[in-house]
């Protein structure tokens, strides 16, 4: 049996495509659900597990030798991408980790990082969008999932030239909201932006310069959509 995923690691597990024999990377996997969700289910043939510190480490270890799978998914120990070689991957997924942290391991990535990139950030996601942006990658999906935040799921894919995806929207907006969950009309996006324009408006009175800004962009985005 494949372990059951919560709706952020299933919206992960959608956008991760490794075909004909690729191998993925997931790291910061801890509990290893997603890289066994993967090799059971998914139509990627071996994982790369990589775990920054000894205890998820193990954890991850044992939970790949209980689902019968140190074959075809393999647990390192290290920081990122450090413990993975230049086109050892085809792919590679970083969920459940802060944006600043998943920034630090992609910008310490080099020349590790492969073509295809599944990043769930647990807070902004904005960052992300502008570092794909500036970094050759084009945001070819995205996802909302429901849990104990609204939890954004971008797919990354190397590509040059400017993204399409943010054709005929406003840049801020797009980078701040999500271009592909905009043009969707995303109802869990439009809840989250109305939830977030209701906290504003009450504290905007003594709010600072930062908070007005935020609401000028949540009501600017919302009125896209009138
Ligand atoms: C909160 S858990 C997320 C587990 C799983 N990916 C999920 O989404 O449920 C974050 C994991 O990332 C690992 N981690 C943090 N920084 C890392 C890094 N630089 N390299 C590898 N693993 C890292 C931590 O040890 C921890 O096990």
């Amino acid at each position: 049996m494949s372990p059951v995923l919560d709706a952020r690691l299933e919206a992960a597990f959608g956008l991760i495509a490794a075909p004909g024999g690729a191998v993925h990377a997931d790291i910061g996997s801890d509990h290893a659900r997603l890289p066994i969700a993967l090799v059971r289910r998914g139509d990627v043939r071996a994982c790369l597990i990589v775990e920054k510190t000894a205890g998820p480490c193990e954890v991850a270890r044992r939970e790949v030798r209980r689902a019968g799978l140190t074959e075809r998914i393999e647990v390192r120990l290290g920081d990122g991408f450090s413990p993975i070689f230049p086109q050892e991957v085809h792919s590679a997924s970083l969920t459940g980790l802060g944006a600043r942290t998943i920034l630090g391991i992609l910008n310490r990535a080099g020349s590790a990082l492969p073509a295809q990139l599944v990043l769930q950030p647990n807070d902004t996601t904005g960052q992300l969008r502008a570092w794909a942006s500036s970094h050759g990658y084009h945001l070819t999906d995205e996802r909302l999932a429901p849990g104990f935040w609204t939890y954004t799921v971008l797919k990354l894919e190397r590509s040059s030239g400017s993204d399409p995806a943010y054709q005929g929207l406003p840049e801020d907006v797009a980078q701040a909201w999500g271009p592909h969950l905009l043009r969707r009309q995303d109802p869990l996006l439009l809840a989250q932006l109305r939830a977030q324009h209701a906290r504003l408006t009450e504290v905007t009175p003594h709010g600072r310069a930062a908070v007005r800004r935020d609401l000028e962009l949540i009501e600017r985005t919302l009125r896209l959509w009138a």
